[in-house]
């Protein structure tokens, strides 16, 4: 059912199907269970950020973005309202790939601008989230009559080799989501983005940048606590899948600032010791009290170091687009000839 995931994707745009499961979109509780048991038998444990957003956590985040505190969000929807005209002027494709793609809101913006001409517009965003593609589903479809919305269930790397067949495209990975990642996360993305997509395609990065450690922390810390709410529904997803039997009222939300690693981090700190269930795997683990166990990084960037990075993977810098505090920037990448480029065998598909 999941083989031949481009021709499979290549007959739903055909047929007008909305969403579209990549490889392995199925699996979730099966691979949640395991995802999480490596990250707790693991020294110190960690868990994988990505399964934060199952329906409440797609929500929650949405609310994360409304919050004073919170500034990436509508510090780059200023940016995209003010620079959509220029970066399809840029581009020019009539197909836009949105990798993370959440809700969508913030796409609207480009899709204003690249809709504007007149002919149909193809837009492909990938998510793990059916809640949130469903949503963006809805709205897209609502408020732009000439858009062909085709979305994709699966993580970043199973959706990567149906760029192929959409070039010439802009791909799009919005809110500094690739801050996300830790360093050998980000080198093997790049990789697999270059190795899948074409030479002279455009890929639109957001990523906030570096800045006063007050702002960092408090958009971490919101006053409301909707990003506590938001963590913690982390160790309530497993006790609703996994049976983990987690008692949320000791355990806390840690998030703060790493100077030397440039990055905020986001633990869950237990008060007193637990021990959690994972009944599809029949595992027990111990946490002690006084633990901490790491959820989420959220790097920050400096420009010359990022530009100089995505060049040993192929990607140019074409245009850079930032606020005036400069506190958030959107890089439109394009995609160099492999001949200037060592080549590498490609990762697994991992993300
Ligand atoms: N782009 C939106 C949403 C950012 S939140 C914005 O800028 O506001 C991050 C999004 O990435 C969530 O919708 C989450 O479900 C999705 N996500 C997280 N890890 C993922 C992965 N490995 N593969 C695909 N989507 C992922
Ligand atoms: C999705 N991602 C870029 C957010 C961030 O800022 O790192 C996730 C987040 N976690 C807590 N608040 C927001």
């Amino acid at each position: 059912m999941n083989s031949d995931f481009p021709g499979r994707f290549r007959q739903a745009l055909g047929s007008g199907v909305m969403l579209v499961d990549a490889p392995g979109a199925r699996d979730t509780v099966l691979t949640f269970a395991r995802s999480v048991v490596a990250g707790l038998r693991d020294q110190p444990k960690r868990l994988h950020c990505r399964f934060l957003y199952d329906a409440e956590g797609s929500r929650l985040f949405e609310a994360i973005t409304q919050q004073p505190e919170y500034y990436p969000t509508r510090t780059e929807a200023a940016i995209l309202a003010k620079h959509a005209e220029d970066i399809r002027a840029l581009t020019g494709p009539r197909t836009l790939v949105e990798l993370g793609s959440g809700y969508s809101v913030k796409t609207e913006h480009l899709l204003n601008a690249f809709a504007d001409d007149d002919g149909a517009l193809l837009y492909v965003p990938v998510d793990v989230s059916d809640t949130a593609l469903r949503a963006a589903s809805r709205t897209i479809s609502e408020n732009f009559a000439d858009v062909q919305f085709t979305g994709i269930k699966g993580t970043y790397g199973s959706a990567l080799p149906i760029l192929r067949q959409l070039s010439p495209q802009l791909v799009v990975f919005l809110g500094s989501t690739i801050g996300n990642f830790n360093q050998a996360e980000m080198t093997a993305f790049w990789r697999n983005v270059a190795g899948h997509l074409p030479t002279g395609d455009f890929f639109l990065l957001g990523v906030d940048l570096v800045k006063d450690v007050g702002v960092l922390e408090a958009a971490y810390n919101d006053a409301a606590g909707i990003t506590a709410r938001f963590t913690k529904n982390y160790l309530a997803r497993m006790n609703r899948e996994l049976g983990s039997e987690i008692d949320l009222d000791w355990v806390e939300h840690v998030a703060t600032w790493n100077s030397e690693s440039e990055r905020i981090e986001i633990s869950l700190r237990f008060t007193a010791g637990q021990r959690i269930h994972v009944r599809p795997l029949s595992e027990e683990i111990d946490v002690e009290a006084g633990e901490q166990i790491l959820i989420e990084i959220s790097r920050k960037f400096r420009l010359p170091q990022l530009s100089e990075e995505l060049a040993t993977h192929g990607f140019e810098v074409a245009q850079t687009f930032t606020d005036e505090k400069e506190w958030f920037a959107l890089l439109l990448l394009q995609r160099m000839d492999d001949a200037i480029l060592p080549r590498a065998p490609l990762p697994p598909p991992g993300l």
